[in-house]
């Protein structure tokens, strides 16, 4: 009979439990539901709402569940729907009748809350560690070339040259803001919703202030209604995990485009690159790809919380239970996109000579060709017509500007000097880029 059977004259069809059991997927918060069950019964005792040496024993109990399951000796089953009565039905066989006492003044719907509340925080953490093991592959990387030039682009079309750390700490930034973004999810979702109940409290004195504490949590619900039916923390965590891959799938575009043959600005490790069964000279990037590929899934996951949620009346509805399998499998292609991406950026060579040669051609340099002229007196507007007029010459004639002879630029117009040629050398294009965020190495060196 169900933990619940009380009112039923008959046992659930086997299509019904199949389809109404969550455990295939909630299993994994086993450690919290015990974690929270104890917490709960600790509170019970101390608050003589169940005899204490009772409490003392359900604790010492759910301890040698908990071990259990981490040696692999529980199956969980079908028939008892969810982690929450799977562990509950364990615990009632061990010690019997003092087990039925755990869930007085508790209900799933807060109990679930909670679990789901305290497995979050621990991956928003393991989350972060993962981008600060990110962001110092970007640092060093970046360190490690510091001065080397690539062409900066918009439009996929080369723009002005720029470091190619600074494109590097770009990333670093994106980063940066994921993991305050984690944090402060973290700190939303910290807060424990036991004492809930099923919507409206619970008649019982619980002390719910002392459970959030043993829990580590940063207070309690103030609404029972809010906290038992609210997932926007689960929302928020999907929000950020779609925040991540799109950082990433990004940053995949790049490593994608960049390995080309094309660009060549960079060569993937042997190790982070599949080959082709039938082209025997090719080296893919499958972990980029799969890294921009998998974004797709974790928006997924975003939008069919937000779905489940949009239509549901207060409180809970079984709907709800939909949230982990989403939540979950953001959490999961997170947190096995970011280590394989991380390496691969590590493992990376970088093809310095490639990037600068690609700097070199594309005419990057006009911009700093437009200011030397206005630096010399002319308005921008002229000077930026003038250089127009010098790229459409140069492409007629194949060269770069800083190709042309001296005569030919005074040829457009007299302002131009011998010290035309180094004020567009790429050096000098980012080095004089020198305010704060600019490209310059001075400004790099401080980022960094
Ligand atoms: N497995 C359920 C879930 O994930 C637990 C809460 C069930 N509550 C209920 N009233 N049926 O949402």
């Amino acid at each position: 009979m169900k933990l619940w059977g009380g009112r039923f004259s008959k046992e659930t069809d086997s299509l019904v439990d199949d389809f109404n059991s969550s455990i295939r997927f909630d299993a994994r918060m086993y450690r919290q539901d015990i974690e929270g069950s104890i917490a709960h019964a600790t509170m019970l005792g101390k608050q003589e709402i169940i005899p204490y040496e009772n409490s003392v024993l359900i604790v010492k109990t759910l301890n040698e569940i908990l071990a259990d399951i981490e040696d692999g000796k529980v199956e969980f089953s079908v028939d008892a729907e969810d982690i929450h009565m799977n562990i509950e039905k364990l615990l009632i066989e061990r010690i019997g009748d003092v087990g039925k006492q755990l869930h007085t003044g508790r209900s799933r719907n807060d109990q679930v809350a909670l679990d789901l509340r305290l497995y979050l925080r621990e991956q928003c953490d393991e989350i972060c560690d993962m981008l600060m093991e990110l962001t110092k592959t970007l640092k060093a990387l970046a360190s490690k070339n510091i001065s080397v030039i690539m062409p900066g682009y918009t439009h996929l079309q080369k723009a002005q040259p720029i470091l190619f750390s600074h494109h590097l700490l770009a990333y670093l930034e994106m980063y940066k803001r994921d993991v305050s973004r984690l944090r402060e999810c973290r700190e939303r979702l910290n807060i424990s919703p036991l004492g809930s109940g099923a919507l409206a409290g619970t008649t019982y004195p619980l002390d719910r202030e002392y459970v959030a504490e043993m829990l580590n949590m940063d207070g309690v619900t103030v609404n029972s209604l809010d906290g038992v039916s609210d997932r926007d923390f689960a929302i928020e965590v999907c929000f950020v995990m779609s925040v991540i891959m799109m950082h990433t799938s990004r940053f995949a575009e790049e490593i994608i485009l960049w390995s080309s043959n094309e660009f060549g600005f960079v060569e993937l490790d042997d190790a982070f690159s599949t080959g082709s069964s039938i082209m025997p000279q090719k080296k893919n990037p499958d972990v980029a790809e799969l890294a921009r590929g998998k974004t797709g899934r974790v928006y997924g996951d975003l939008i069919a919380l937000l779905t489940v949620m949009k239509g549901l009346p207060l409180a809970y509805n079984k709907d709800m239970q939909e949230d982990k399998e989403q939540v979950f499998d953001a959490i999961d292609t997170v947190k096995m996109t970011l280590p394989v991406f991380t390496k691969m950026l590590d493992t990376m060579t970088v093809n310095s000579e490639k990037m600068r040669s690609a700097a070199l051609k594309g005419f990057t340099n006009a911009t700093d060709a437009a200011d030397y002229l206005v630096k010399k007196g002319m308005p921008f507007r002229d000077a930026h017509k003038v250089i127009g007029e010098i790229v459409a010459y140069c492409i007629k004639n194949n060269k770069a500007i800083e190709e042309m002879s001296i005569g030919e630029f005074k040829s457009f117009s007299e302002l131009f000097e011998n010290d035309i040629y180094e004020a567009v050398s790429l050096e000098n294009c980012v080095d004089l880029r020198d305010v704060t965020g600019g490209t310059a190495t001075n400004q790099v060196k401080q980022q960094l």
